[in-house]
């Protein structure tokens, strides 16, 4: 079990389209932090609250182990990380606690923009490059579709112009991505937006207050913004 911790630890993205929102978001409820060299670890100053600066797929991970007590991620990790520990035959107990309506973006099937749509029956035996493979195998057996996911942990959008892929699955935000790439999204597989993710109970050692006192301020902030 994990040494007691009286400390709340907020995991959130280094760098990325989620991880300034999320600063801002916690600075807007108050805290404030004393930042160590590496910028990795922030110590709350304001509220026992310490964020910790990582790559947003690991945000579940340190949650799942307790190394973390919540996390700022996009909805599309959070879902591929629990597939994939149900995959392992792990339990998952991380939940949404929060939906914060901002970092939305579609996690898309794109395919070259010469070519045409005419169904998900398409993609069968192709090969599709993606770095959800665990949420594109629960949608193409959802279609009953058998396919070949290509795992690639980024530059997805470029796989099919190296013959690496056929297709893709990807996030789409703007869209410019694909579009810089001849590719063009023709069906949606997950609607994703930034969530504070938490595990699925109460936290320990007094946590639990502090998670209450934070979460009552982040609804106040965010029903502000809206
Ligand atoms: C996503 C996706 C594309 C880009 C699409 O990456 O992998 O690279 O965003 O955005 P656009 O439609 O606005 O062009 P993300 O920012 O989530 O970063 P990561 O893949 O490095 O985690
Ligand atoms: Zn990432
Ligand atoms: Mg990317």
């Amino acid at each position: 079990p994990a040494q007691p911790r009286e400390r709340l630890r907020v995991a959130i993205q280094k760098s990325g389209r989620l991880g300034d929102p999320a600063r801002e978001l916690l600075a807007s409820c108050g805290l404030t932090w004393r930042e160590s060299r590496d910028r990795l670890f922030c110590y709350g100053e304001s509220l026992p609250v310490d964020l910790l600066l990582v790559r947003d797929d690991d945000i579940p991970g340190l949650i799942a182990d307790g190394v973390c007590d919540l996390g700022i991620v996009g909805r599309n990790v959070l879902v591929e990380h629990g597939l994939a520990r149900e995959a392992q035959g792990r339990g998952v107990e991380l939940t949404e606690w929060r939906q914060l309506g901002w970092g939305t973006c579609r996690l898309d099937i794109a395919i070259d923009e010469e070519q045409e749509w005419t169904g998900p029956e398409q993609l069968a035996g192709l090969r599709i490059a993606t770095s959800y493979p665990h949420t594109l195998g629960r949608w193409l057996a959802e279609q009953g579709v058998q396919a070949e996911p290509v795992v690639l942990n980024g530059s997805v959008e470029i796989a099919p112009r190296l013959g690496q892929a056929d297709v893709v699955c990807d996030l789409v935000s703007t869209g410019g991505t694909l579009r810089a790439n001849q590719l063009t999204p023709v069906t949606t597989i997950l609607h994703s937006e930034a969530v504070i993710a938490g595990p699925g109970h109460q936290l320990d050692d007094g946590r639990q207050e502090i998670a209450d006192l934070l979460l009552r301020r982040l609804d106040g902030a965010v029903q502000l913004k809206e």
